[in-house]
């Protein structure tokens, strides 16, 4: 745990500029240009960002951290636990559901991306937060302020991981859908900077083991959940999910469809189809230069085998085994 007790402790943005860099692949802007940042790589604004949480982020006990390596079904996590949490103020078959209004990364905002703004603006986001409050970050627990893991503070954290192939080929995806010409960016290229560890939040594998590990430590604090379970058995998965919360369905809301209901309003389809996903940009929110569209693409589990051969599936099942050996970890 040797990392987490010091993980308030440097000077993170003095830091910043003498961290390795790394400029491969910086899509969809230059100042995602990324550092390596104790062990993992990080886009240096989001460092800039993790600096401004660390001085100024309060937490509650009640508050919610979703945390995940992007492309691992963030955007659904988000959607699943903001629909449950609040299903008492949103019943998930009003037509007025803030899902169906609002890019679910709208509805639940990223810790960097709420603290890359001035600090007044910073305040007011945080004071319209509904309550109990949901963050994303794609910071792993070792990096976040200690007094959002510490054993005394009550916040939970439920993290969603995928397999790497999928991981891989959801990234290459999504940057081509930033470029003029998506030619511009060969699968091989993203496939080489993710074997070495080096898109956004990466390495996946260590992100990953780092969330399993805490999981076993801390289980009624951390939940770890895969994407390809979900995608096998989402009410079972919703059901866990929502217990972990605090929040579990009781029988008559079973009966009245509502984990269905849920389950449906969140869906890939059923997203992917609304207008705000379709033609909506996060930066008009202040956020980040995303399209709301880049999240949803196809959602299935194994379709690596469409993009990768199988030398390249074997050179990166071979890092990730030799990276969690010994660990009891799989993905
Ligand atoms: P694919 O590119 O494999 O289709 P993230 O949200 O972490 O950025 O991950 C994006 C991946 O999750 C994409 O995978 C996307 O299609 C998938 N995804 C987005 N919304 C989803 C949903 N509601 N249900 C299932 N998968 C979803």
């Amino acid at each position: 745990h040797a990392l987490t007790a010091k993980n308030d402790a440097d000077n993170l943005v003095e830091l910043i500029p003498s961290l390795p860099v790394e400029k491969r692949l910086v899509i969809p802007s230059p100042d995602l240009q990324r550092r390596q940042y104790r062990g993992y790589w990080f886009p240096e604004w989001h460092l800039s960002a993790l600096a401004a949480a660390r001085d100024h982020f309060e937490p509650m006990p009640t508050d919610i951290f979703l945390v995940s390596c992007p492309k691992s079904g963030t955007t659904w996590l988000k959607s699943l636990a903001f629909a449950t949490v609040h299903r008492d103020v949103h019943p998930p078959s009003s037509r007025e559901h803030p899902l169906l209004h609002k890019n679910p990364h709208g509805c639940v905002r990223f810790i960097h991306a709420i603290y890359r703004q001035p600090v007044d603006v910073t305040r007011g986001i945080l004071e319209a937060y509904p309550s109990p409050r949901i963050f994303g970050t794609h910071f792993p627990l070792s990096l976040l302020p200690e007094r959002i893991n510490g054993d005394g503070c009550g916040c939970r954290i439920v993290y969603i991981c995928r397999d790497p192939k999928d991981v891989v080929v959801s990234w290459w995806w999504f940057m081509r859908t930033y470029l003029p010409n998506p030619e511009q960016v060969r699968f091989e290229e993203v496939f080489d900077l993710f074997c070495e560890g080096r898109t956004g939040a990466g390495p996946y594998w260590r992100h990953a083991l780092e969330h399993w590990e805490e999981s076993r430590r801390r289980p009624g604090k951390v939940l770890f959940l895969r994407y390809e379970e979900m995608l096998l058995d989402p009410q079972c998965n919703l059901r866990r999910l929502a217990e972990f919360l605090g929040c579990a369905f009781s029988e008559a809301e079973e009966k009245a469809g509502v984990l269905d209901a849920i389950l449906e309003l969140c869906s890939l389809d059923k997203l992917k189809k609304l207008e705000v996903n379709q033609s909506g940009n996060k930066i008009k929110d202040g956020d980040e230069p995303m399209m709301n569209h880049s999240f949803f693409r196809k959602g299935e589990s194994g379709d690596w085998i469409n993009h990768m051969t199988a030398e390249m599936a074997a050179r990166l099942d071979a890092i990730v085994e030799h990276a969690l050996q010994g660990t009891g970890f799989r993905f």
